[in-house]
C-alpha cells in the first residue's frame, strides 16, 4: 500500500522503553514473518516515551502504536487523547489526521480550557449533554456541573478528558493497542456511585481502530461513553472538511432547542439538510437557512442510526467519510444506538496545531458514537443508567481506507 511504510517505521528511533514493552517490542518481532503482510517491511511496533508532568507532577506519557501497514496511532494516558493518526492517502504518503496537539502544555493551556474541543478525548461519564445539569434516579434528583450554559456536558469541568488514566500497553492476534482505566469516585462532577471504567484502543493490522469500553459501578448511575477525535482526511491543519464527503447510516435525527437539548422528537431527515443516507458533500447544505442548523451553527447532532434487525450488542454501520483528494476514507461501526455529527462550528483559528497551522472554523468533524443527549430525562430514548449488577460495554471500530472514488 505505501513505499513509505519501511522508511518510516525503521527509522524512527525507539524512544524510553520500559521492561514490559521491551518484552512487547520483542514479540511483535517474533510476530513479524506472519504480520508483515503488505509486503512493504513495515511492522508491528509499540513505544513510550514521557509526555510531560501535570501540575501537581504527575508523569504523563505517550504511546505509539504501528501497524502492519505503517499506519501510527499515538495515545496519551492524559485524558486518553488520541494526539496522532497517520494514514496513507491512495498514492501511500502518510499524513496525520488528528486533530491536536505536539505537547501536553497545549492541552493543560487555558485557551484550550477555554475553548474546549476535547480533541481526541475520551468522553465521560456522559458524553453530550444533560438538560439543565440535573436529573432524577429512584426518586432521588441529581445535580451535576453546568459547564455549557446552563447545561451539564461531556462530563462536566473535569470530565474523563481532563484525568490521568491508567495505561497498560498490549500485543495479541489483531494488533497492538493500550488498555486505560479509571475509577471515578462516588460523587464526582455530581454523578452518583462509584465508576470503574476500562478504554482500550486497539489498532489492527487490517487498518481499524478498535475503541472498546467497559464500566461497573456500585450505584445506578448515567453512563454514556465515546471519543471525540476530530479527523480532517487532508491531513490536520488543512482548510476545511466541507468537501469531506458523508454518509450516515440513519434515517431519523434528534432535534434540539436553541441549547442543543434533544426535544424528544425523533425526525425524519427525508427532504432535510440532515439526509446523509446517500453520501453527501459536508458543506453541501450547511449554510441553508434552517432552524436547526441555526441552533448549531451548523451541524452539532445525534443521529438515530438504522439498526434494522442487529442486536443491541452488534456493530452495525454508522458513517463512512471520503475525501476526494486524498482518496482517505473512514468507515465507523458501532454497538451504540445513535451518533453526534459535530462539523467543527466552534473552531474559530485561536488554537494553533501540530503543524503551526491555525485550526480554523470547520477544519476538523468529529462523529460521536454514544446513546443520545439528555437520555436519563427523555423517558422514550433508551436507557444510559447502568445498574450495579450490570456491566456496561460499548464497542466502536475506525476501519481506515483509501480509494480513487467513494463506493458508498
Ligand atoms: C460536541 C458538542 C459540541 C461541542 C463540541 C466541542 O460535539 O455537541 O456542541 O461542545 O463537542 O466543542
Amino acid at each position: 500500500m505505501s513505499l513509505m511504510n519501511a522508511h518510516r517505521v525503521s527509522a524512527r528511533p525507539k524512544l524510553l522503553v520500559s521492561a514490559g514493552i521491551a518484552m512487547l517490542l520483542l514479540s511483535a518481532a517474533q510476530a513479524k514473518g506472519e504480520e508483515t503482510t503488505a509486503g512493504n517491511g513495515a511492522e508491528r511496533s509499540i513505544d513510550k516515551s514521557v509526555f510531560g508532568e501535570l501540575p501537581d507532577g504527575r508523569q504523563v506519557d505517550v504511546y505509539r502504536f504501528t501497524n502492519a501497514n505503517g499506519i501510527e496511532l499515538q495515545v496519551t494516558n492524559y485524558g486518553g487523547i488520541i494526539l496522532a493518526l497517520k494514514t496513507p492517502n491512495v498514492a501511500g504518503e502518510f499524513d496525520d489526521i488528528a486533530l491536536g496537539f505536539d505537547s501536553l502544555e497545549a492541552y493543560l493551556s487555558d485557551a484550550y480550557r477555554q475553548a474546549n474541543p476535547y480533541f481526541g478525548a475520551i468522553i465521560g461519564r456522559y458524553g453530550n449533554r444533560i438538560a439543565g445539569g440535573q436529573f432524577s434516579l429512584e426518586g432521588e434528583t441529581h445535580s451535576l456541573a453546568t459547564n455549557d450554559g446552563n447545561n451539564h456536558l461531556h462530563g462536566g469541568e473535569q470530565g474523563f478528558d481532563k484525568v490521568l488514566w491508567q495505561a497498560e500497553p498490549f500485543e495479541n492476534e489483531s494488533g497492538t493497542g493500550l488498555v486505560l482505566r479509571y475509577t471515578s469516585e462516588d460523587g464526582e462532577e455530581g454523578y452518583p456511585g462509584r465508576l470503574e471504567t476500562e478504554v482500550t484502543y486497539t489498532l489492527t493490522d487490517d487498518d481499524e481502530l478498535l475503541v472498546d469500553y467497559q464500566a461497573v459501578t456500585d450505584k445506578a448511575t448515567p453512563v454514556n461513553l465515546t471519543q471525540h477525535s476530530y479527523f480532517n482526511l487532508k491531513g490536520e491543519g488543512s482548510d476545511t472538511i466541507l468537501d469531506h464527503q458523508l454518509m450516515i447510516n440513519a434515517q431519523e435525527f434528534t432535534p434540539v432547542n436553541d441549547t442543543l437539548i434533544p426535544t424528544g422528537e425523533l425526525r425524519s431527515v427525508e427532504g432535510t439538510p440532515f439526509d446523509f443516507a446517500q453520501a453527501t458533500p459536508i458543506g453541501e447544505r450547511i449554510e441553508q437557512d434552517n432552524e436547526q442548523l441555526g441552533f448549531g451553527g451548523g451541524y452539532d447532532h445525534n443521529f438515530v442510526l438504522a439498526r434494522d434487525d442487529a442486536a443491541a450488542d452488534e456493530l452495525v454501520l454508522a458513517a463512512k467519510v471520503w475525501e476526494p483528494e486524498s482518496g482517505r476514507m473512514v468507515e465507523i461501526e458501532t454497538t451504540e444506538p445513535g451518533i453526534q455529527f459535530y462539523s467543527g462550528n466552534f473552531l474559530d483559528g485561536n488554537l494553533t496545531g501540530k503543524q503551526g497551522k491555525a485550526y480554523g472554523h470547520r477544519s476538523g468533524f468529529a462523529l460521536e458514537t454514544q446513546h443520545y443527549p439528555d437520555s436519563p430525562n427523555q423517558e422514550a430514548f433508551p436507557s444510559t443508567i447502568l445498574e450495579p449488577d450490570e456491566t456496561y460495554r460499548s464497542r466502536t471500530v475506525y476501519r481506515f481506507s483509501a480509494q480513487e472514488t467513494f463506493d458508498s
